[in-house]
């Protein structure tokens, strides 16, 4: 069994300390049996293992000697780095970080499995280490063209830009690797919102350089978005009309702009040219 469902279930842990927040979890998260007499737990921020008291994490704060996630850095810019973890190399730290990612996600399969993913880790940098800030886990090798299997921006750094920078992250390793990706389903309303948000962005961005003479399919190798996500996208801002037995993408400047606008700020830019990475072989 590669998998295993979990349900939602009465809310364990209600609150976690994690580097210098204390966060009011959301969702029921399958700790270990001996951790669910707890209403709070104690993560180290950078190895991820989690106590039940706040002098036992004391104590393995003298002796961690982590200061960033385990793994390859394979991104920096400004203070802003994101490392990339192999599951089965860190598996405890994996895991770790699955138990953490799930009081923050609501159906979503929990990977007890973590051999099989990678996880990219987005971190703030400052003199006292590398902060987490929010992940996205990759399957190794996904049939189904997944390029992303959960996503999670730690709620004290919710809405700054973090979400779409780690979706625009997972689209530029699919451009590198020469594919279309598309996240795992069913995606939280939250999710949704933000890739709804994301496409829409980049899809209008282009339209409008592209003065719209270009097709869906050139759209997508050029994205690494799939056909039918920008056929559904384009569909929604109405710039799609069915001509002719096809599917013709139609848009007047002054409308693009509107729609541009509506779309909101662009939020935090991945520098394509500070990412040195090479697919997973
Ligand atoms: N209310 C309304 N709109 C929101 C909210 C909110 N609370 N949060 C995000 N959005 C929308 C907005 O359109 C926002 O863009 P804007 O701020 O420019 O208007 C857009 O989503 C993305 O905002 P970001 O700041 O880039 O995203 P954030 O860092 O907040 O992360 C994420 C988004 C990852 C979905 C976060 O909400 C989260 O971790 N949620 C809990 C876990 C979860 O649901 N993950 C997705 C599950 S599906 C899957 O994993 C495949
Ligand atoms: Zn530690």
């Amino acid at each position: 069994l590669r998998e295993h469902e979990e349900f939602t279930k009465v809310k364990n842990i209600a609150t976690i300390e994690l580097g210098r927040y204390e966060i009011e979890t959301w969702y029921f998260s399958p700790f270990p049996p001996e951790y669910n007499d707890s209403l709070k737990l104690y993560f180290c921020e950078f190895c991820l293992n989690f106590m039940k008291r706040k002098e036992q994490l004391q104590r393995h704060m003298r002796k961690c000697d982590l200061k960033h996630p385990p793994g390859d850095e394979i991104y920096r810019s400004g203070t802003l780095s994101m490392f990339e973890v192999d599951g089965k190399k860190n598996k405890v730290y994996g895991q770790n970080l699955c138990y953490l990612a799930k009081l923050f996600l609501d159906h979503k399969t929990l990977y007890y499995d973590v051999d099989l993913f990678l996880f990219y880790v987005l971190c703030e940098c400052d003199d006292r280490g590398c902060h987490m800030v929010g992940y996205f886990s990759k399957e190794k090798h996904s049939e189904e063209s997944y390029n992303l299997a959960c996503i999670l921006t730690l709620p004290p750094y919710q809405r700054k830009g973090y979400g779409k920078f780690l979706i625009a992250f997972s689209y530029e390793l699919s451009k590198k690797e020469g594919k279309v990706g598309t996240p795992e389903r069913p995606l939280s309303d939250l999710g949704m919102l933000s890739y709804k948000g994301y496409w829409t962005r980049v899809l209008l961005e282009i339209l409008k350089k592209h003065k719209s003479n270009i097709s869906i399919k050139e759209l997508s190798d050029m994205t690494a978005i799939k056909a039918d996500e920008i056929l559904s996208t384009l569909q929604s801002l109405e710039l799609i009309q069915y001509r002719k037995g096809q599917h013709a993408i139609c848009a007047d400047p002054k409308v693009l702009d509107r729609h541009l606008k509506a779309a909101g700020r662009g939020g935090l830019e991945v520098d394509v040219s500070k990412l040195i990475w090479t697919p997973y072989k």
